[in-house]
């Protein structure tokens, strides 16, 4: 080998031995690259899909998986889909939904924004074999609950949301595995397998209780603050 060729040699072994120490791998394409939230949300929706872990998979219309962003500051759990959401195969739209909407904007909040999801996926009916009457709606047995706790466990293992809202007694009992009500739990946080969780009033709530909407305002002023600290 040639003078001049070696010293190519020596400035291409240079050039990649400089390669291999940068830090920066970020450009390298990655032989197995992670599935995005994205991705592994919609793999685990279509899991839900063909869900029968419980009598309500084979009741239900449609499978209620959650909508929002993938990469959430927060994620806000009701306890299951009634009449609309069953037909509809989203949560909170029915009048309960228009009111988390209207509650979710007084505090710079939207669908789009946050994720929305609940406890169980399909429809708890008080009586299956009239899956047409409106309002045949009950909250899930706490073996429904258990059997599906493992989708939102999924779910919120993938967002990483900064905070976790559980609408009402049924979520916040479920996931804080207490028999208190939201009434004691709420005003101040909690940890759910290591995420902070605010406990607040189901907005079907405030529906029958305008006097509800105070202490839900003063828990909403607490999650932007919250959320606004960093
Ligand atoms: N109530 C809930 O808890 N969840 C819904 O999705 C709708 C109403």
């Amino acid at each position: 080998m040639s003078g001049t060729e070696l010293a190519v040699l020596a400035r291409e072994l240079k050039a990649r031995a400089e390669l291999l120490d940068d830090d920066d791998w970020s450009a390298l394409p990655d032989a197995h690259p992670a599935p995005s939230p994205n991705a592994a949300l919609a793999a685990l929706s279509a899991e839900v899909e063909a869900c029968r872990r419980c009598p309500l998979g084979s009741q239900r219309l449609k499978a209620v998986f959650g909508v929002g962003s993938p990469s959430a500051r927060v994620v806000f759990v009701g306890e299951g889909p009634g009449y609309e959401e069953d037909r509809r195969g989203e949560p909170f739209v029915g009048k309960a939904g228009q009111l988390l909407d209207k509650i979710l904007a007084a505090v710079g909040l939207s669908r789009e924004t946050v994720y929305i999801a609940n406890i169980v996926k399909c429809h708890p009916m008080t009586d299956p074999t009239q899956p047409d009457l409106r309002g045949n709606d009950r909250p899930p047995t706490p073996e429904e609950a258990a059997a599906c706790r493992s989708y939102l466990e999924a779910q919120l293992d993938l967002i990483k949301p900064r905070a976790v809202v559980a609408l009402g007694s049924s979520a916040a009992k479920t996931l804080l595995d207490t028999t208190d009500g939201v009434a004691r739990l709420r005003g101040r946080w909690h940890d759910f397998r290591g995420t902070p969780l605010l406990p607040t009033y189901h907005p079907a709530a405030l529906l029958r209780d305008e006097a509800l909407k105070r202490p839900v305002w003063d828990d909403m002023k607490e999650l932007k603050r919250f959320l606004e600290e960093g």
